[in-house]
């Protein structure tokens, strides 16, 4: 068995690169060569995954195999075959891969185990144009931690076209995400055609006005909308259902609504003052919300039924999320019904919604799910929870504790719309770089780890996986949905696919370099991999300084050998403070220090200094004086120390990027 280090280096080297990690990887010798001659066998039953496949394999070597099915006895000179077994002792999705130098073997539990499977040989070819390109000769036996392995996507902040939809489905299944939760409806736009009642998309897919980015508060004053006709919904669901993804459809209510409330307004609360339903334009929770009336209930069920005739799925997602509940306890219909029904309070109304809705999800023969604040006032008996306020874990082990099944979704690490890098340094390369808040670097969301401690194993298994979430409030573009999703989706895949004693994430990064070669290769608009500093020098030199510091910006980053790190100070300066690195051996050569902000942005800079050498930290030789925020100079044989001392007070504070040191 190879070490799964080694494992990372192997494949790494060659450009290809598993991710998620499998279950197990043993390395043969030699490879298989994918030839205009190669052929690909697959059972009759699998004619979809061998046709997809054989797509996928002209785009990687430019000539597209023909498919035989398993009754075509005859001898083919190179060949992939594709197979099931329904006996493997492996969950569903699972499958076996075996190649060497005279073919390609994968065999799934099921269809959805081939076409993992299938995932993984094209990972094996790695990305980038390339004639007859190789299969390394490997033996893999996979199977997925989780069946809920999620990427969520608000449509209704902004709106995105089929086509990206398509492609993001294609990254899903090359990572073997398998659900893809598509939040349909917003206060800001509904976007699916409902034939029963045409101004949902009429009335309330169009918003008179934007925030702009670096304005949250602000107007663009610029009509936006668009929504998916049924047949495009009908296209997307099959595209996703032949990837063996299952699209879960999100109708979020009773909140959530002010796009459908502006469209019919009789279905809100319309005996509140003041009641002026409109699409809204600013981002946020807003009062709008459904009247538990039987109008509004007739006019949910007439929209779950035709949701349920264009999703399979056998979850329906009802939201249940951030739903004021002021509308409610001022509306004299409302507290009427309270009476009637006995319910005390705004949490008991939204329970009392939330059961109604899956009683008419029960007749239909699909499942609710919802965010966590269904459980509040009473959570309705057969509902599937999605946990995402903080780390979701108070509300997942309450769940399962009463025999629940959750999905993790927590905002502390699983929101795609968070930060990836610190928010100075996105926001420095321009306002559309702007995201909600938040920090969740890539790093965090590969270390999450779905199942709370505080379940037994019983208990555990209601947690039926873990997905991430792309609000769109501030991805106005396709190009911003894959900067925010990419490369975190990678680091998701393996959370949910891959076994926690397997999970090592300098292993991961180490094959992340293949997999953001083929994001590349297919130019997708990903974030440059961000790793939050160390406090450490690169080679175990210790710096010192006279200077506070503000927060993480540790003095070690003057030497950790990046630029997008750096020590600040958090004060004005005075003459004579320094930071002085004690280097771990005599160093010489030619020295360059540089502060201030990236790319050498006037913020933070040294207007007054000098960079001085010491062989002991006794004599000091100066070797260099600032200009523009920067020092050059030759570094002295034997120089111990090095001291940038500030010979002006200064009432900025100081930001040092790097000391860059070349040898003579
Ligand atoms: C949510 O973020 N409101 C589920």
């Amino acid at each position: 068995m190879t070490s799964i280090l080694a494992l990372g280096s192997w494949i790494a080297a060659g450009s290809a690169a598993l991710v998620p990690l499998p279950h197990s990887v043993q390395e043969g010798d030699g490879h298989f060569e994918i030839s205009p001659a190669t052929a690909i066998r697959h059972d009759d039953a699998l004619a979809g995954e061998a046709a997809l496949l054989a797509g996928d394999l002209k785009l990687a070597a430019g000539h597209e195999p023909r498919l035989f099915g398993e009754r075509l006895k005859i001898l083919l000179p190179s060949e992939i075959r594709i197979d099931l077994d329904a006996t493997l002792d492996l969950a569903p999705g699972g499958y076996r891969l075996e190649s060497s130098p005279d073919g390609v073997e994968v065999v799934g539990k099921d269809a959805a185990g081939v076409w993992n499977g299938t995932r993984s040989l094209l990972q094996l070819i790695g990305c980038g144009a390339k004639d007859n390109p190789k299969v390394p000769a490997v033996s893999i036996v996979d199977e997925p931690r989780f069946q809920w392995r999620g990427m969520h996507l608000d449509v209704g902040r902004h709106f995105f076209g089929v086509e990206d939809l398509k492609e993001f489905l294609d990254w899903m299944a090359f990572h073997k995400l398998n659900v893809f939760h598509w939040h349909l409806t917003e206060d800001q736009g509904w976007r699916i055609e409902i034939r029963k009642y045409p101004k949902l998309t009429e009335i309330g897919a169009w918003r008179e006005s934007t925030p702009p980015y670096g304005n949250r508060n602000g107007d663009d004053g610029e009509r936006y909308g668009g929504f998916y006709t049924q047949e495009e919904i009908r296209e997307v669901v099959a595209y996703a259902r032949q990837r063996h993804i299952t699209i879960v459809p999100e109708i979020d209510m009773p909140g959530h609504m002010a796009a459908a409330i502006a469209a019919y307004p009789e279905f809100g609360n319309s005996d509140v003052p003041g009641y002026a339903p409109k699409v809204m334009t600013r981002w946020g929770v807003h009062p709008y919300t459904l009247a538990p009336t039987e109008e509004a209930f007739g006019f949910v069920d007439d929209i779950l039924t035709e949701v349920c005739e264009l999703f399979p799925s056998e979850y329906i997602h009802i939201g249940g999320d951030e739903a004021p509940k002021g509308q409610w306890e001022n509306s004299p219909r409302v507290k009427e019904l309270m009476k009637e029904e006995g319910l005390k309070n705004g949490h008991e109304v939204q329970s009392y919604f939330i059961k109604r809705v899956e009683k008419m999800l029960e007749a239909k023969g699909r499942k609710l799910i919802g965010w966590d604040e269904i459980r509040e006032g009473g959570l309705a008996p057969s509902a599937t929870v999605m946990c995402w306020r903080g780390d979701g874990i108070g509300s997942a082990v309450a769940s399962a504790k009463e025999g629940h099944d959750v999905v993790m979704a927590p905002n502390s690490t699983l929101y795609f719309d968070h930060y990836q890098a610190p928010a100075g340094a996105e926001l420095a390369k321009g306002a559309e770089f702007e995201a909600i808040g938040g920090f969740s670097p890539l790093s965090e969301v590969y270390a999450y780890e779905p199942v709370p401690g505080a379940l037994d194993a019983e208990q555990a298994k209601h947690i039926l996986g873990v997905q991430a979430q792309l609000w769109t409030e501030y991805m106005k573009t396709w190009n911003k949905v894959e900067y925010m999703a990419f490369p975190r989706i990678a680091a998701l895949s393996e959370v949910a696919w891959t076994r926690p004693d397997r999970r090592n994430y300098d292993d991961f990064r180490s094959r992340l370099d293949g997999i953001l070669a083929c994001y590349d290769a297919a130019g997708v608009n990903r974030a440059e991999p961000f790793d939050p500093p160390k406090r450490e020098t690169k080679d175990g030199s210790t710096v010192s300084t006279s200077l506070g510091i503000h927060e993480n910006h540790w003095p070690e980053l003057v030497f950790d050998g990046r630029m997008d790190t750096f020590f600040w100070s958090n004060r004005a300066l005075k003459a004579g403070d320094h930071l002085t690195i004690a280097f771990k051996q005599p160093m010489a050569g030619k020295v360059e220090v540089r502060t201030g902000g990236a790319e050498g942005r006037e913020e933070d800079t040294l207007e007054n200094g000098v960079v001085e050498a010491s062989p002991e930290g006794t004599e000091w030789t100066e070797v260099a004086r600032f200009r523009n925020g920067v020092a050059n100079g030759p570094l002295p044989e034997g120089s111990g120390r090095l001291r940038i001392r500030v010979t002006d007070p200064q009432t900025n504070w100081l930001k040092v990027r790097e000391v860059l040191l070349e040898a003579e």
